[in-house]
């Protein structure tokens, strides 16, 4: 972060005070306020933190009003066409492509971490059948600090080393199993013959009395699914797990709390509400009805996959995903897909729509990824917990730039109290 030697200026009564203007390698530059309060006894007010950087840092780069997405300097594109996912998990880790001794070496670790702790098969089971994969995700991350206590001394480097390998090769593991338990399927343990992706297909899909055939086109498909998803700035679940951290938390609390964020509607959980709107809205005639729902002030509905907080432009990932779904649902032979014909109209429709392009609504990352992951064979309530997995990466990666930054210190934002001034107890009879 180099100091361009500008500052910027905020008069408010009668004072006024000198600002420091930071500038990054790319992007706006900031007003460094941090002695704000100190100085001029104000805080500032960004509810949603719309104009606020919260860190700065040397990860991802997004430029929402282009479309761009860059992973270590990298474009999204490029990575998803020619790398795959443990390599980008690489990239993202520790800043630079790997040679080929350093991915195979990587690989290597990551595959000999897949399994987990026999003990902790007994989490899944006092879930209730039915609980969503993601509430058992969060308890089951949540509880590996639990189990591996070697690896949650924060301040020990090789600690923090083995406990990003850990999640980063586990996830698969206990995603499928979450899954695995939904429907009253045991679970399949990990096999390190399998590349990352295949062996995540074959934990979810394949039963003792029948073995799974990966379809590599489909493993390939799952793979680009997982870079799409690796990182992407300080989104809602990523700031989760730097707050949650700020406070010394150990990695995999940290974690379990960037995965419970992730799960809301507004974020991670939209790649399940979009595909239940599009089945909802079933066929193309049923379009204009729900683009009017979604235009209209007094209904709650919004057109799920469609808008974001920083692109305003298409999401580059939504691009290569819209690209991906037609090659898997060609594979899989079903491009007449009543699902992907609406998800195409809606697209047209909507981007025709002034609505839409007056507010900058652009499909996202969700609008897609439900689509080919239907095909796949997963039900919608896998859909997050696939984004989870793939997202722990750029959480882990996140976490260790944060826990080596030595100005690291405790998220605490303050507020603009509009409660009660102070006033005396009454006694109950008083009242
Ligand atoms: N459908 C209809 N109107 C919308 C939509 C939508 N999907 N998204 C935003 N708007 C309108 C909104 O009503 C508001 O209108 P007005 O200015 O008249 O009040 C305007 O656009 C700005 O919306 P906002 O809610 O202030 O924008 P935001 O930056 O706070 O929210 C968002 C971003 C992603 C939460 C929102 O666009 C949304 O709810 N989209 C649907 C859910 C979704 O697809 N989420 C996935 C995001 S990408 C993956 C991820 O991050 O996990």
């Amino acid at each position: 972060m180099a100091d361009t030697s500008k500052t910027a200026t905020l008069t408010f009564g009668d004072k006024s005070i000198e600002l420091p203007v930071l500038e990054g390698t790319a992007g706006p530059n900031v007003i460094d306020i941090r002695k704000l309060y100190g100085q001029g006894g104000v805080f500032t007010y960004d509810p949603g933190f719309t104009s606020t950087a919260a860190c700065d840092s040397e990860i991802t780069y997004i430029d929402g009003d282009e479309g761009i997405l860059l992973h270590r300097g990298y474009p999204i594109d490029q990575l998803a066409e020619k790398s795959h996912f443990l390599e980008v998990c690489y990239l993202l880790l520790y800043g630079e492509l790997p040679t080929g001794e350093q991915i195979e070496k990587f690989e290597h670790l990551v595959t000999n971490h897949t399994m987990i702790h026999e003990q902790m098969h007994y989490f899944f089971r006092g879930f209730r059948r039915d609980a969503h994969p993601m509430a058992t995700m969060v308890g089951v991350v949540g509880a590996m600090s639990a189990f591996y206590h070697d690896s949650t001394d924060i301040s020990d480097e090789h600690q923090r080393e083995v406990a990003s390998i850990r999640l980063i090769a586990k996830m698969p593991t206990i995603a499928a199993m979450a899954y695995k338990y939904s429907i009253g399927q045991p679970f399949v343990y990990p096999r390190n013959d399998l590349d990352y992706a295949s062996n995540f297909l074959r934990m979810c899909f394949s039963v003792p009395a029948e073995e799974y055939q990966v379809n590599p086109i489909l493993s390939r498909a799952m793979d680009r699914i997982f870079t799409l998803h690796a990182d992407h700035e300080q989104n809602a679940s990523t700031s989760t797990v730097r707050l949650a951290s700020s406070s010394g938390a150990n990695p995999f609390a940290c974690i379990a709390a960037g995965i419970a964020c992730l799960w809301g509607p507004a974020h991670g959980g939209a790649n399940q509400a979009c595909l239940e709107m599009l089945r909802e809205i079933g066929t193309v005639d049923r379009i204009p009805e729900y683009i009017a729902r979604a235009k209209d002030k007094n209904d709650p509905f919004r057109l799920m996959g469609f808008g974001h907080r920083v692109y305003k432009n298409f999401d580059p990932r939504a691009t290569v995903m819209k690209k991906s779904a037609d090659e898997v649902l060609e594979l899989m032979g079903i491009e007449n897909n009543p699902t992907l014909q609406v998800a195409k109209e809606l697209e047209r429709l909507a981007l025709e729509d002034p609505y839409f392009a007056e507010k900058k609504l652009y499909p996202n990352v969700d609008f897609y990824s439900g689509i080919i992951l239907d095909a796949m064979g997963f039900p919608t309530s896998m859909f997050t917990p696939i984004f989870a997995l793939a997202r722990t990466v750029g959480w882990i990666s996140q976490w260790k730039e944060q826990i080596s930054d030595p100005q690291l210190k405790i998220g605490r934002p303050r507020q603009l109290y509009q409660g009660p001034t102070q006033r005396d107890y009454v006694d109950v009879e008083n009242r």
